[in-house]
């Protein structure tokens, strides 16, 4: 394991791997390393080492596993992007910091939030550059309304309230996330919440305070206020009914109402965004704005909306009629 964390590349990054064998670590991060001009894919790391050799015969490159092949596989690369469960990913990212390797993460950075500042820590500490992968804000449909809107607020006055809603349906037969741990454990509240928020912190800036209440199975239905006045309402779930998932977005404000686009690019598209922006962050030394700090930050608002749940007081019963 090398000792200095110096990052090993101060100019921009071009030997790559993926930690991670699983199906967005293929479909997504890999097709985009692989496809990039710019850049060298050089393999996966898998904590098994038959997946990680099978994803790597897919694409023709090497593989890695287990404690040693981490270590090894960390001398050889510039940088890594990590598609592994969140509450893994923080501290394999600390791990690769240190040992002065830039970091494209996955959303959300942690699903806690001492890890996600142990990561913003190494971040800082070891002068190495990160960005989270968040789709929607590497999709140039959503960036140009996100744009449109910001323009908007600053003629008219700031956007006053939305409502979100992000559904994904994990039960569906041949869904490729069915068996995910974290996905099962953590809910909608941090697969689809990242996706939500990413948008809604475009929109209205920091998030002061929080409540929620379940629905079925992981379900939340989520009120945020804002810094400045502004309150938004999301409604997140992984196990919407077939055929009923999807998302949707709606806000206003003095500047009209105004819906999210859809966008028709490939995630592996967006993720060759996010592979130039970590490129230009390392080589500038200028964090980029969707690096780890922003993505500590939003594990702050999920983390509050998961305190406020698991409050006993978490609601107020409404008061049935008798009779
Ligand atoms: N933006 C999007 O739309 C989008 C879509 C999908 C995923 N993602 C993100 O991508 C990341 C990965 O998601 P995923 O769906 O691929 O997760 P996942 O299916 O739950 O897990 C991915 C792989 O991680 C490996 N793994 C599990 N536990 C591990 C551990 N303790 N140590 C090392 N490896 C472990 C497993 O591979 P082995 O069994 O081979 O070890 C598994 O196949 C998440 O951050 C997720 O939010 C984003």
């Amino acid at each position: 394991m090398p000792t200095d964390p110096t990052p090993r590349s101060a100019t921009a990054p071009t030997r790559f791997a993926v930690l991670g064998t699983g199906h967005w670590a293929r479909t997504t991060h890999a097709r985009a390393l692989a496809d990039h001009p710019d850049v060298e894919f050089a393999g996966f790391w898998g904590r098994d080492g038959e997946h990680a050799a099978t994803a790597a015969a897919e694409f023709g490159v090497d593989s890695w596993s287990g404690e040693e092949g981490l270590s090894d596989l960390l001398a050889r690369v510039d940088a890594v992007s990590l598609a592994l469960p969140p509450d893994v990913q923080a501290d394999l990212a600390v791990r690769a910091s240190d040992a002065g390797v830039h970091v494209l993460l996955d959303k959300p950075v942690a699903t806690d939030l001492a890890a996600a500042d142990r990561l913003v820590e190494a971040v800082r500490r070891n002068g190495t550059a990160s960005v989270e992968f968040l789709t929607y804000l590497f999709m140039p449909e959503i960036t140009t309304w996100l744009a449109e809107l910001t323009e908007l607020a600053e003629r008219h006055g700031p956007w006053e309230g939305g409502v979100f809603r992000w559904a994904g349906s994990i039960d569906t037969p041949g869904n490729p996330y069915a068996g995910s741990r974290w996905r099962r454990e953590r809910g909608g509240l941090w697969d689809t919440g990242p996706h939500a928020l990413s948008i809604v912190r475009s929109l209205f800036g920091e998030v002061e305070a929080v409540a929620a209440a379940r629905g079925p199975r992981d379900a939340v239905g989520v009120a945020l206020q804002h810094r400045g006045g502004a309150g938004t309402t999301l409604s997140l779930t992984l196990t919407a009914p077939e055929g009923t998932g999807g998302s949707f977005a709606t806000v206003w404000g003095p500047g009209g109402r105004h819906d999210l686009p859809r966008f028709h690019g490939t995630a592996a598209e967006g993720f060759a965004r996010a592979v130039d922006r970590l490129r230009t962050a390392a080589a500038t030394g200028v964090p980029d704005a969707l690096d780890v700090r922003n993505g500590r930050d939003a594990v702050a608002v999920l983390a509050a909306v998961e305190a406020h749940l698991q409050r006993p007081d978490g609601t107020t019963a409404v008061v049935v009629a008798q009779g």
